[in-house]
């Protein structure tokens, strides 16, 4: 049930509704360099995000395609938004997390995210796939800020359990069929854009992370307060404050791992 307000203008309802495919039930938001699945919509209907009062309009990251795509997933009806708007443009985390906001507006029920992280974690390997158990908001700052609740006041919502124990299942369910292998960790968010000092690192290690990133949180947090269900996939893309590390890295290392990513996510839509 939702508990915060989705200001969501009524005009980007229309917009997708007029694509006229059924409702859809899950909302995907993609990551650096993982918009491949969007290629694997059927019935599709593609609307850039400038057409989109709500979408906050900020330039083009490298990787990030910037459409949503409405259509059919494993026949499953599904938006899936190709790129995301960080707080490291300037945009704030209520606008970050309009793609919750506007799933819920359409009536879906699911988000899966995706996204490039840095491993934090000793073993993690650039090319890991890890599902995302829990995370840290290390942004400073938080979706809800600003946000009254039905009768007004703060929403409190509660952040246990905000990737969704069943979906996770279902999730290492579908990598041991398909022969792959899944890891598990704690995704913490940070606001970027600069990629982390190693003492920084050796800090978020400290604190639990297994995974780091520069988005993810506000969509979440938007999405649990409205009452979606969260599954959340990293992929590992490069060594956290690794030699070298470019953006160009990570993207290369998210279309090699693109398949994997497309099979599990089909898996995992053929069993809700
Ligand atoms: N740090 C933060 N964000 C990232 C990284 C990283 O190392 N790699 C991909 N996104």
């Amino acid at each position: 049930m939702s508990v915060v307000s989705l200001n969501v203008p009524a005009g980007d309802v229309d917009r997708v509704l007029r694509a006229e495919v059924a409702a859809p039930r899950v909302v995907f938001v993609l990551g650096s360099g993982l918009s491949g699945l969007a290629n694997e919509v059927t019935d599709s209907v593609v609307i850039p995000y400038a057409e989109l009062e709500g979408f906050p309009q900020v330039g083009a990251v490298a990787g990030h395609a910037g459409q949503l795509t409405v259509g059919r997933l494993a026949e499953v009806p599904v938006i899936l938004f190709a790129g995301r708007a960080h707080q490291y443009q300037g945009v704030s985390a209520l606008d970050a997390s309009y793609p919750a906001r506007l799933a819920v507006a359409l009536g879906c029920e699911t988000l899966i995210v995706t996204n490039a992280a840095g491993g934090v974690a000793d073993g993690l390997r650039t090319g890991d796939i890890v599902l995302i158990t829990d995370h840290m908001n290390l942004m400073g700052t938080n979706p809800l800020i600003g946000w009254s609740g039905p009768e007004g006041g703060t929403p409190f919502v509660p952040m246990r359990d905000a990737y969704d124990p069943e979906l996770r299942e279902i999730a290492h369910a579908v990598a041991s069929n398909l022969d792959l292998t899944l890891k598990e960790g704690v995704y913490a968010g940070l606001l970027g854009p600069s990629y982390e000092t190693p003492a920084e690192v050796r800090m978020l290690r400290s604190l639990g992370a297994d995974v780091v990133g520069m988005s993810t949180v506000p969509e979440v947090i938007a999405a649990r307060a409205l009452g979606l269900r969260v599954l959340g996939l990293s992929l590992v893309t490069n060594v956290a404050a690794g030699e070298d590390l470019s953006h160009a890295e990570v993207l290369e290392a998210g279309k090699k791992a693109e398949s994997q990513l497309t099979a599990l996510v089909l898996g995992i839509l053929r069993r809700l």
